[in-house]
């Protein structure tokens, strides 16, 4: 049809408006919730602190943050070994210091200590006594939990726990008393330099200026489809981020969020940490400038003794040209980080502190990055390191997890129990990889004795922090005929993580079972209200359909039963 007769079908005959007069009357609407502020001082910044201060270790249990790769225990098992080596190679003497900032779960803390107690009774040493591990996390909460799950009761005498924040190096006990740093053996940092502090610059002008990305944040959605989700009105969310108190009750609210972002020129560059980062910064349009994580190794090597060391296992560009492309932060749940430009912090290293920054051979290859930093090692403790952190090494672990997951794949089951059988023997301790192999023996393989075995090892390992282990317990404990044994493991499931979907689901089943059919309703309801993974929902409805006939069912029974009953007495 010709545009003159369609127009005028549409309501839309006569003069064609002009763009450029359209454009002026234009005013885009803007729900500014917090003005430009840099990377880490943004709205989504604030609440991702916020959300770690107050909720402490469920952003790991809800599998928001992934931790598996520095807490399965092989992270532990290969900085115990490197400690051991170095303390025995350099003939340290009196007591030994190990510090650690940011140590979320603990888990990386409790598997060290347990690796270099085993290593110090096979070797006779007596390192282990003379040890002393300060455990340190920015969230009092997070450190609260350690105690309440009494993560580190094993080593009681050995670990002393400080809140605080890590790029100042400055910690309080639980009650508030300061805990003094002395000359530090070894100090470990865990996908904590990737959250302290850092902003986003680029060189302007011929003057060598900096300008800095700021990010002003609106709020994306209207305001009555915010109250229908999230229960919040637009004035109870402005007072909430105006007040900055409560924070972390805006995490629903996050994900209808909406960044603007502007160059505005760069301040404090006369502070000297900051100073020294943008002398060495490579040019780029984009430079990721981790302040915070600069502070921390600053402070950090001043705490060193003569032979200690800093071991840094983290994400983020790794080549100069790669930074202006990671130059961003990730959110991960209602967390973010930054990543950590590497080459810059290395330059900022040697540069300021006189330190060697050594990366394991094959570095390139790999997600996350360990940097070893110090004042120079003895020969043995470069080989120990190049054989626990090289891409070699970490092949060695898992190559064999790798295949028998290609083998469960295709079917091959006495290949990929064999592949498992081999992987078990690398990592004895490994609590994930005990998880998975129970999870195929007892569950795929239908072996329930064997995977159970497999389940209660894993759980020793890790009775902590995963709902996953104590489901897979549960499973083969149920497909035994242990019911109510089962009931007990997903019961347990349910105190580490009440909104997990296959929690929820299992306990629909023991509870319906044992004719308690509102609690297991509840159970399916909270399992459908926090969906995180689209395979639970089916199962979830069907069991839902379940019991609401097993439900119609039992009443059609119980009224026949009365009919039958009031038809008895005149019969
Ligand atoms: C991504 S998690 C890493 C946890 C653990 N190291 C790991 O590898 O799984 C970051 C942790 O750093 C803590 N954190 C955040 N800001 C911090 C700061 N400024 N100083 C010390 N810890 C901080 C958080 O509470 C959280 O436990």
């Amino acid at each position: 049809m010709a545009l003159k007769e369609i127009l005028p079908r549409l309501g839309l005959a006569g003069e064609a408006a002009e763009p450029r007069q359209v454009l002026e009357m234009v005013r885009p609407e803007h729900t500014v919730l917090d003005g430009f502020r840099p990377l880490s001082e943004c709205l989504e910044a604030r609440l991702s602190s916020a959300h770690w201060d107050e909720h402490g270790i469920l952003p790991f249990v809800e599998n928001d943050v992934p931790y598996l790769i520095n807490n399965s225990g092989r992270l532990s098992e290969d900085a115990a070994s490197l400690l051991f080596v170095e303390i025995r190679e350099a003939q340290v003497e009196g007591p030994i210091l190990v510090l650690e900032i940011g140590a979320g779960t603990g888990l990386f803390c409790r598997y060290f200590l347990d690796t270099f107690r085993a290593i110090c009774v096979q070797e006779n040493a007596d390192f282990y006594d003379r040890l002393l591990y300060i455990v340190t996390d920015r969230s009092p909460r997070t450190c609260r939990q350690w105690v309440e799950r009494g993560l580190f009761d094993e080593h009681a005498g050995r670990v002393r726990i400080g809140c605080g924040d890590g790029a100042g190096l400055v910690f309080a006990g639980l009650e508030g008393e300061p805990v003094a740093i002395g000359r530090c053996n070894a100090v470990f940092a865990n996908y904590v330099l990737d959250v302290l502090p850092a902003t986003i610059v680029r060189r302007c002008g011929e003057n060598g200026s900096f300008e800095e990305l700021r990010i002003r944040t609106h709020l994306a959605a209207q305001p009555d489809v915010l109250h229908g989700c999230a229960g919040l009105t637009l004035d109870e969310i402005r007072s909430t981020v105006g007040g900055g108190r409560n924070l972390a009750r805006l995490a629903p609210v996050a994900g209808m969020f909406e960044h603007e972002v502007a160059w505005f020129p760069l301040e404090d560059t006369e502070c000297p940490v900051r100073h020294a980062l943008l002398q060495a910064a490579h040019p780029g349009d984009r430079i990721l400038i981790n302040d915070g994580a600069a502070r921390f190794l600053q402070a950090a090597a001043a705490h060193l003794g003569p032979r200690g060391f800093i071991l840094i296992n983290d994400y983020g560009p790794i080549q100069p040209e790669q930074v202006p492309l990671h130059s961003a932060s990730q959110r991960f749940g209602p967390t973010i980080a930054a990543g950590v430009n590497f080459p810059l912090l290395e330059c900022f290293i040697r540069s300021q502190t006189g330190l060697e920054v050594l990366a394991g051979d094959g570095d390139e290859g790999r997600m996350i990055h360990s940097r070893l930093i110090t004042a120079g090692l003895t020969p043995e403790t470069a080989k120990s390191f190049q054989s626990r952190f090289s891409a070699s090494a970490a092949e060695y672990f898992e190559a064999p997890l790798t295949a028998a997951r290609s083998h469960s794949a295709a079917g091959r089951k006495d290949a990929a129990v064999d592949a498992y059988r081999e992987a078990v023997e690398r990592s004895p301790r490994e609590w994930s990889l005990i998880a998975e192999v129970a999870d195929y023996v007892g569950l795929q393989l239908q072996d329930h004795e064997s995977g159970l075995k497999l389940a209660r090892a894993a759980v020793e390992l890790n009775p902590w922090y995963s709902a996953w282990v104590w489901n897979i317990l549960g499973d083969c404990l149920y497909c035994l005929g242990r019911r109510a044994e089962a009931h007990e493991a997903f019961s347990q499931a349910e105190r580490i993580d009440p909104n997990d979907e296959r929690t929820n689901l299992n306990l629909a089943y023991t509870y319906a079972e044992a004719g308690d059919h509102r609690r297991a309703l509840d159970c399916i309801a909270r399992g459908l209200a926090n969906p995180r993974r689209e395979t639970y929902r089916e199962r979830l409805l069907a069991k839902q359909q379940e019991i609401l006939n097993a439900i119609s069912l039992r009443r059609k029974m119980e009224g026949e039963r009365l009919q039958h009953r009031t038809a008895r007495f005149f019969a």
